[in-house]
């Protein structure tokens, strides 16, 4: 290796450290939910506010070595250049400094931190369009540094403008673009044809709004230059699976399978797939808002990255437990010191992998043997046609009940179910899958309505009211009284609630009625009353009431009422606290020791 990856790391953050810049370090992957982005995608994503205006505790100047999750191109991955999980290395100006000292430094850190030849580096500036004006500015800047003029391109925004796509009100601009020819020893290389690109910098001046751009007050730099692309490419390498990063891992899945990397074909795609989704399995588990796969959101997407992690370990002949050996690599030795806290929590992140893969492993085995059937009657069916009609044409699509069935039994992603498809030359229907798949949840709704009334004295209307009264109840008492306040059990029919909850000392009489007051007022707000399903962690994360013992299961049932109220239920409930009426205290009184009881009307 001419240079490793803890080199690269260290050289970039030096640098730009020297230029005055503060390394912020890597910031959590999950995205926070203000921009709708479910991952980080790129270094500048967890600083927007920043980039906005808002000043940053740590100055004007930050750099960092910033993960990002991409699972878009999950498919590709098994290739030799894409990953789910991927650094990138970034530096900006929140308003300080702009063109002049970043065109000067991001040629430095290239051309003499680096080594590249200036004369072989291209780059690409903004052409100008209705809604900023050519780069000119930024070309002068290059060509006085020593780039060739003929290698300085205007292209569109298609090409020179970065921003996050499907987003409002993000900081975004004209980017200027860095290319490198692919093979580095070529005697001419043809733009773009023989060219890679390397990194870019953007010239964060706008915000984007619904329909246009608007100039931001200050003018912010992001860059960002892919560590592992670039990496790969100091190296002088063609495959991004042969960079140090992955040495020690593909040695392990040598060993283990007794096949060689070198081998290429399936056994190489395996051992790509294997070390690509195990270490975004590492990071998002051992991430600080630690991730845990379930069946909805984030967690979703986690959990289909382990479940393809895991039908590849046993394409490549080895248990599921590679995954677990794997991890350890990244954990103990490839980022053990950009990622401490994987280290902290490595008992923690081995255990959630070997819960997943204990689960998904048994469903495999019985979901194999359901698809093999699903194929071969599928197959029989035309052999059959085939022969009753030559001009029969065979049906080479799983059909949508098929496929949920065998997401819902044996936890197969649909992706899973499709990737196995290609691989018998098939297709799924994915439209019969949604539709499938939405009947399930109607029915399960109608079930769980069902159930949850049960576990109500009555089942009518004015019981399903009262009960959502008890979650303004309980979110009103922790407001009025004290956070420590908690619900110890409550009790209802037609005619009234009955509440218990834990407090030392009678109410006041002004308590009682501020009490009163706040749980109408919300009802006079008429909030809407939300249900979601989430994993347990959500939940706990998103600070939502309730009793968090094994209970609950996995997956668990909330509701929030507005802002005021979250909780963890099974319902069912009113949809909008407008339809409560007016809601009126009618006793507080003790009920054991510690333990106030409240009993109220809805009028
Ligand atoms: N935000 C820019 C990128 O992600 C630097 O490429």
């Amino acid at each position: 290796m001419k240079i490793t990856g803890k080199e690269l790391r260290q050289k970039w953050l030096d640098f730009y450290k020297s230029k005055g810049h503060v390394d912020i370090g890597a910031v959590s992957l999950i995205g926070d939910g203000t921009t709708g982005v479910m991952f980080n995608v790129a270094g500048m994503q967890p600083l927007m506010p920043y980039l906005l205006g808002k000043a940053h505790p740590a100055g004007k100047r930050l750099c960092n070595v910033q993960g990002c999750v991409r699972t878009v191109d999950i498919d590709s991955v098994g290739d030799a250049s894409h990953f789910t999980f991927f650094e990138m290395m970034g530096n900006w100006s929140l308003g300080d400094y702009f063109k002049k000292e970043k065109t000067a430094w991001t040629f430095e850190i290239l051309t003499d931190v680096f080594g590249l030849d200036r004369d072989k580096l291209c780059t690409t500036v903004f052409a100008g369009n209705e809604s900023a004006p050519r780069d000119d500015e930024t070309a002068a800047l290059l060509i006085g540094l020593g780039i060739k003029p003929e290698h300085v391109y205007y292209l569109p925004k298609e090409d020179n403008w970065w921003e996050l796509e499907g987003t409002v009100g993000t900081p975004c601009g004209p980017d200027n673009e860095w290319f490198y020819p692919i093979d580095a020893e070529k005697a001419d290389p043809v733009f773009p044809d023989d060219y890679v690109e390397i990194g870019n910098d953007v010239y964060m001046q706008y915000k984007k709004l619904a329909d246009g751009y608007t100039p931001l007050d200050h003018k912010n730099v992001d860059t960002g230059f892919g560590f592992d692309r670039m990496l790969l490419f100091l190296n002088g390498l063609n495959d991004a699976y042969l960079t140090d990063l992955f040495t020690a891992v593909l040695a392990k899945l040598e060993e283990l399978s007794g096949k060689k990397y070198a081998e290429g074909g399936e056994t190489q795609r395996a051992m790509r797939i294997i070390a690509d989704h195990t270490r975004t399995t590492v990071m998002l588990i051992g991430d600080r808002q630690s991730l845990t796969p379930s069946n909805v959101g984030a967690g979703y997407i986690l959990r289909r990255i382990m479940r393809r992690a895991i039908r590849w370990c046993r394409k490549l002949g080895v248990s599921s437990d590679a995954m677990l050996d794997v991890a350890k690599i990244y954990i103990e030795e490839v980022y053990n010191e950009a990622y401490p806290l994987l280290f902290e929590r490595e008992a923690y992140i081995l255990d959630e992998i070997k819960k997943e893969a204990d689960k998904f492993d048994t469903m495999l085995v019985t979901g194999m043997k359901e698809f093999d059937k699903t194929v071969t009657g599928l197959e029989r069916k035309n052999e059959f046609m085939k022969k009753s009609d030559p001009a029969y044409v065979p049906e080479t699509v799983i059909g949508g009940k098929a496929a949920f069935r065998l997401y819902d039994t044996y936890g197969f992603p649909l992706e899973l179910t499709e990737e196995l498809a290609a691989e018998r030359g098939l297709t799924v229907d994915k439209d019969g899958f949604e539709a499938a798949f939405k009947e399930h949840q109607e029915k399960s709704r109608v079930i769980a309505k069902g159930e949850a009334k049960g576990g109500l004295e009555s089942h009518s209307e004015m019981a399903v009211k009262y009960h959502t009264a008890t979650h303004l109840l309980n979110a009103a008492l922790k407001h009025v009284l004290s956070p420590d306040c908690n619900q110890k059990g409550s009790n209802i029919n037609d005619e009234r609630m009955r509440f218990d909850f834990n407090f030392d000392r009678a109410m006041t009489e002004e308590e009682v009625k501020a009490v009163e007051d706040l749980v109408n007022a919300k009802i006079r707000e008429d909030l809407p009353v939300v249900y979601r399903e989430m994993s347990l962690d959500e939940a706990r994360r998103e600070n939502f009431v309730g009793v968090f013992d094994s209970k609950y299961g996995e997956v668990v049932k909330t509701y929030s009422i507005g802002d005021f109220s979250k909780e963890m239920c099974g319902g069912p409930h009113v949809t909008h606290t407008g339809e409560l009426g007016h809601f009126h205290i009618i006793k507080e009184q003790s009920s054991s020791a510690g333990v106030r009881r409240i009993k109220a009307i809805l009028k």
